[in-house]
């Protein structure tokens, strides 16, 4: 599903993703990035906050679990690279919220009982 969510996106498409810890956020975005034709591996920057990638599109790849106000995701500077003409793609985007552009893409992971998984995506324009 990420990699063909990855051929539909355009410049400055911004994606919050939704789920909790472990719902499947890094994977879908492994997907997503092969849709946009990155060939390098992803890895998870809930350590780095952000990680960039060159495919079909610059892709800024954001994990602000770590962040712990709007002013130190302020001070990040990663506000520009919503305008930037890549697509960002925002784990635990909710510290974010005041700064996100209005046009949104918004997907939620929620885990089933049975660990399949249930995707809601929100605003991508087929
Ligand atoms: N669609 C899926 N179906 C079954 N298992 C999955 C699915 N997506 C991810 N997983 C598994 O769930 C685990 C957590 O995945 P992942 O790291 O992508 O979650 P995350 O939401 O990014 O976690 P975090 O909240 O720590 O950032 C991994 O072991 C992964 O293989
Ligand atoms: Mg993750």
């Amino acid at each position: 599903m990420g990699e063909r969510i990855g051929l539909l996106l355009k410049k400055n498409s911004v994606i919050t993703l939704e789920g909790t810890l472990g719902a499947g956020k890094t994977t879908l975005v492994k997907g997503i990035a092969k849709g946009l034709d990155i060939e390098n591996n992803i890895v998870s920057p809930t350590f780095t906050l952000i990680q960039e990638y060159l495919g079909r599109l610059q892709l800024y790849h954001m994990d602000l679990y770590r962040i712990d106000s709007a002013e130190e995701f302020e001070l990040l500077g990663a506000e520009e690279m919503f305008y930037a003409d890549g697509v960002c793609i925002i784990e635990w985007s909710e510290i974010a919220k005041d700064f996100l552009p209005k046009d949104l893409i918004e997907i939620s992971i929620d885990i089933n009982e049975d660990k399949s998984r249930d995707i809601k995506i929100e605003g991508l324009d087929l």
